[in-house]
């Protein structure tokens, strides 16, 4: 298949840099956008204030094997997350394992092992984005950096170790500053300190007269460029060009009515799209109209929500446009900038230009340099950028002047509302032509500020789609009713969602044969509703299926027991299996996942020891997925007679084996 024609730059990174002249390439392995958002930071800063032209490098944009021919006056800066179990991003994955545990290594000059040192001419910064809460936390930079050093490679400031546990801000702005001064000294420039400056925007917003743009051509949401045209076949699919689905069903799964979980089917029949039993889907919501209108307000653009504007980098070297052109400022900020996410310090720090009042600038100043009070005022509460700036506008209110901060500035700091990944509830030998979705719906009150409810974007989107299709005359008095398309006929609406299938590494065994046993509390039931699929379709069709077991961990059974109709169904059909349920508060005492697993020891010691079967384990990552490893090594130290130390070592060789897969988020 071809892939959707864009325009072909140059793989070559030596050429780009003489093309852009460009002194440093900032390369990122980055997945939900936080280390592309870094990177393009790292690049704002590095042309604004020391006047040193960066190149933003998607990484698997460029051949990487010509690292070995790096110029040596020129400086190359890794920002790179690690994933899962350690794994890398998947626009790094290339370039990781073409470098990870590799004795020769295919260089453009030819092959070189690490006692060529083909890398001594390359100088690097590297910051790594990870997650303590995880086993292998920043796996892919600590690799990275080793393998490098290896290499000949020289690293320029210490390596950056960012933890989304605590605060990844923090960590990238204490990384950032002596990184710099490294920076300078290794490329000859001169480093100056970081004072008040005057903010520059990398983009500019034009708007455009209605009659001079061919409405065809005009983005109302696509998150692709509509000018690069399809060469003919079907596009792939991805991150980049994903695929606007409709939505075919959804359900309520919890019956309290205080909480509620989506079940969602979308249609993928006739768009190619395949996925596997174990994949994830990538979704995107839209903003909520409330936040739209205020942000509209904050930023003046109450009446111009239809008014055709182009968006345009003005820097060949970046990467990273906050939406395809020409649009409109409605769908700027309804489909394309995540306007309900908190302004970073970056942007705080250049608001300092455009105060206008003495307290406002007293009150941005002290935002912009006190960590403590940023994150109380601004992250613990989740003010957005429109509430934040109306806040601002307060303070000045008694100034001759408003405050008039430039939209493009906020945009750009804002950076795309990006993807939402869920672990797929479906079977795909059971459901071909549809990617099913279990999500329960977020709300969140910070503990600082007990009377606000912040709402979780893609949940609460859900739950309103789930609201409007099975009621239609909701939709004019809707948050989001800009979403749907209304058949006024049949008084019924449609909904579209862009989406894309993300390759995971949670697979069933190959033979159906293997014992297997899942565990998922809450919405971590969702991929062994795959599992459990494929195993009663593979029954189905006359093949051996070996023991099934399932753990799943709900409050009360007739709250939160979500699929309880569809378990007796389908896990009659698959011969030899069992669902253990916790239920957490029907008994004075908790009873977890664990405590079901501790009972049920002897055969599942078995299951694994003697008729070596996999262990799944999916949700929360923080607490569940540790407790519930402990239980597989007490249960090694037990009952297969190990030691401590043998009994942790057999679990890891399990995880070693892919025998112990986790599908796990903090
Ligand atoms: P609780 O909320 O009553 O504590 C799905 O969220 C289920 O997982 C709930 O029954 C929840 O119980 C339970 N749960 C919460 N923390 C857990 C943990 N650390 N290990 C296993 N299950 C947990």
């Amino acid at each position: 298949k071809l892939k959707a024609d864009r325009p072909k730059p140059t793989r070559n990174i030596i050429e780009k840099l003489q093309q852009t002249q460009s002194k440093i390439a900032i390369f990122y392995g980055s997945q939900t956008g936080t280390a592309e958002d870094y990177a393009t930071r790292i690049a704002k800063e590095g042309k604004q204030r020391f006047g040193l032209p960066c190149l933003v490098a998607d990484i698997e944009a460029y051949d990487m094997d010509k690292m070995d021919e790096f110029p040596p006056d020129c400086l190359a800066i890794f920002i790179m997350a690690t994933y899962g179990e350690g794994e890398p991003t998947d626009n790094a994955n290339d370039f990781y394992h073409m470098l990870i545990g590799q004795d020769e290594i295919n260089f453009s000059k030819g092959t070189a092992t690490p006692q060529d040192k083909p890398l001594s001419h390359l100088k690097y910064a590297m910051f790594g984005l990870g997650n303590r809460t995880y086993e292998h936390f920043n796996a892919v930079a600590y690799k990275l950096d080793e393998t490098f050093t290896k290499l000949g490679a020289q690293r320029v400031g210490e390596l950056g170790i960012g933890d989304d546990d605590a605060s990844l801000e923090d960590d990238f702005i204490g990384w950032k500053e002596p990184a710099w001064r490294a920076i300078c000294e290794a490329t000859g420039t001169a480093h100056v300190s970081a004072g008040k400056k005057t903010a520059v925007s990398n983009i500019i917003i034009v708007e455009q007269e209605a009659g001079f743009v061919d409405e065809s051509l005009l983005h109302l949401g696509e998150l692709h460029d509509k000018t690069a045209s399809s060469m003919g076949g079907k596009p792939t699919y991805d991150a980049k060009y994903p695929y606007n689905a409709p939505v075919k069903v959804t359900r309520e799964l919890f019956s309290s009515g205080d909480r509620n979980c989506i079940h969602m089917e979308i249609d993928i029949e006739g768009s190619g799209i395949k996925y596997e039993t174990g994949d994830h889907v990538g979704l995107w919501a839209v903003n909520p109209e409330e936040e739209v209108m205020r942000f509209a307000e904050a930023f003046g653009l109450k009446d111009k929500l239809d008014t055709i504007i182009s968006v345009e980098s003005l820097d060949a070297t970046q990467t990273k446009k906050p939406c395809p052109s020409p649009t409109t400022y409605g769908t700027l900020l309804r489909c394309y900038v995540d306007i309900c996410s908190a302004p970073s310090r970056q942007f705080i720090g250049d608001l300092i230009n455009y105060a206008r009042s003495p307290a406002a600038l007293e009150y941005i100043t002290v935002l912009a340099n006190d960590t403590e009070k940023y994150s109380y005022d601004v992250t613990a509460h989740r003010l957005t950028m429109g509430e934040f700036y109306l806040k601002i506008q307060e303070l000045e209110k008694e100034a001759s002047e408003k405050t008039e901060v430039p939209l493009n500035l906020a945009v750009e700091s804002l950076g795309r509302l990006l993807p939402r990944y869920y672990s797929i509830s479906s079977s795909n030998k059971m459901h071909p032509n549809a990617v099913h979705v279990t999500a329960s719906v977020l709300t969140f009150t910070p503990p600082k500020n007990p009377e606000r409810v912040v709402k979780g974007l893609f949940t609460n989107f859900l739950l309103s789609a789930h609201q409007l299709l099975g009621d239609p005359s909701l939709c004019d008095a809707s948050s989001y009713k800009f979403a749907y398309t209304k058949d006024e006929e049949s008084n019924s609406l449609k909904l579209t969602m862009p989406m894309y299938i993300r390759k995971s590494n949670f697979r069933l065994p190959k033979s159906p044969q293997v014992p297997i046993i899942m565990v998922g509390p809450g919405t971590g039931v969702a991929p062994f509703r795959g599992f459990v699929q494929e195993r009663a379709m593979q029954a189905d069709n006359g093949e051996k299926v070996g023991p099934t077991v399932l753990f799943f961990g709900c409050r009360r059974r007739d709250e939160d027991l979500m699929y309880g109709e569809e378990w007796d169904h389908i896990m009659s059909k698959v011969p030899n299996s069992k669902m253990h349920i916790a239920f957490s508060r029907e008994t004075d005492q908790k009873v977890y996942v664990q405590h079901l697993i501790q009972q049920e020891r002897e055969s599942l010691w078995d299951l694994i020891d003697s008729q070596k079967g996999s262990i799944y384990v999916c949700g929360d990552a923080k607490y569940m997925a540790k407790d519930v490893n402990q239980c597989f090594i007490n249960m090694a130290l037990e009952l297969g007679g190990f030691s401590e130390e043998a009994a942790q070592a057999y679990v890891k060789k399990l995880r070693a084996q892919s025998r112990y897969q986790e599908d796990v988020w903090a």
